[in-house]
């Protein structure tokens, strides 16, 4: 032990308390937490659950922190080497064990620990039983590689990487998946459990108030696990009931000739109260206004294009793969496009659903999502090659289900 071992002990404690300092002022004041997927920004009641149990852990955790970090800030300064004792190797007086001191501190942690027990225990009782139970919908959720399944038994809906719930109402959530492991996740509202094979696991979530919210898996599932993500609108009952009843149609005929289809001729029996403001303005899709503006034809729609379109989806074998209810089109391997047109997400959840980004879906799967099935089994064996023209069919054919 020489002259150089104090100033290094002294130089770790500075950097120590610096590095400390700043993260701890950057936890308190620098980070955004706005973000879609912010579990800080909480819409619901069992991610505030979860959101408490974390504020109980941070609290004592910075308790802890300053506690030792003052204790051994004084010990530092009080014991340091004086001028005049910088060649002095005599250690100072030492000592061995303190019953008190000893004691004190095993209480303490004993009694941090039920402070962070007691909250975590309450917490994990309230997100495993979905409340009301009589009351809830109930979702089966199913993890594909790479997107979501959303079926709702009790009103003969399957729906994809949209999952539409009414607000204010208990969700209850059967987990599945057909391949590998996946994970449920909507940062806003609750997460994450994950949907593992051969095990019937189940969560619940529920909305505070309308809205639009982005949900991610979050297991790794192989090469486009990031890629796989989906929303959840939040509705009001009433406008619930109304896409549940659009929902559980046929998809749409559009007539040859018909050359006036507008938003107001789609269906007047379903309509969502607070439409008509915003039927002429251009909300950004990724919102909930946006969503709300996506149930219905954006600009005037071309019949023929459309029915070319419909055409080609059936001659390019899509329907092997895609249900389209009402349109002969009966796979069940891809995700259910009865109603593709009124989501406002390509490729799960991926990309806004605007004719650009679903062009670019349609004509290179590939370079989007890595990896997906769609073009590993179907595009490639069926060789399948799509003109300018093509696509455009198709994205006017698809975005006419509404
Ligand atoms: Cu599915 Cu990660």
């Amino acid at each position: 032990m020489g002259k150089n071992f104090p100033f290094i002990l002294r130089l770790r404690s500075i950097v120590t308390a610096v590095l400390g300092g700043l993260l701890f002022m950057g936890a308190l004041t620098g980070c955004d937490m706005s973000g879609h997927q912010s579990t800080i920004l909480t819409e619901g009641p069992v991610a505030r659950s979860q959101l408490n149990v974390f504020y109980v852990t941070l609290w004592v955790s910075i308790f802890i922190f300053l506690t030792v970090g003052s204790v051994l800030a004084y010990a530092q300064i009080k014991f340091r080497v004086r001028k005049g004792q910088e060649d002095d190797d005599v250690p100072p007086p030492q000592t061995h064990g303190h019953p008190m001191i000893e004691m004190g501190l095993i209480c303490a942690s004993i009694l941090l620990l039920v402070i962070i027990a007691v909250p975590t225990i309450r917490g994990i009782w309230f997100q495993a039983d979905t409340p009301n139970r009589e009351d809830a919908l109930v979702v089966t959720v199913t993890g594909y590689q790479w997107w979501f399944k959303f079926e709702y038994p009790e009103l003969g809906i399957v729906t994809a990487n949209e999952l539409v719930i009414p607000k204010n109402r208990p969700i209850h959530l059967d987990l599945r998946t057909l391949d590998v492991i996946h994970s449920f996740w909507v940062p806003k509202l609750a997460g994450k459990v994950d949907l593992i094979p051969n095990r019937a696991n189940h969560m619940w979530l529920q909305a505070d108030k309308e809205g639009y919210y982005w949900g991610q898996c979050a297991e790794f599932c192989g090469e486009s696990h990031a890629n796989m993500k989906f929303r959840l609108v939040s509705l009001d009952e009433g406008d619930f009931q109304a896409w549940a009843e659009r929902q559980k149609q046929e998809a749409r005929e559009i007539p040859e000739g018909d050359t006036a289809m507008t938003w107001s001729n789609l269906n007047p029996k379903i309509q969502f109260a607070s439409l008509e403001g915003t039927a002429d303005t251009e909300p950004e899709v990724g919102s909930y206004e946006g969503w709300r503006r996506q149930q219905f034809p954006i600009g005037p729609e071309d019949p023929q294009l459309i029915n070319e379109g419909r055409t080609l989806f059936r001659d390019q074998k899509c329907v092997m793969c895609h249900t389209i209810r009402g349109h002969d089109a009966p796979g069940i391997i891809g995700p259910d496009l009865t109603h593709f047109g009124s989501r406002t997400t390509v490729a799960a959840g991926l990309l806004d659903n605007t004719p650009e980004n679903l062009g670019a879906w349609i004509s290179d799967p590939e370079s989007i999502k890595p990896g997906n099935i769609m073009y590993r089994d179907g595009y490639v064996i069926n060789k399948t090659t799509l003109s300018e023209k093509d696509v455009q069919a198709l994205v006017a054919y698809l975005n006419s289900l509404k």
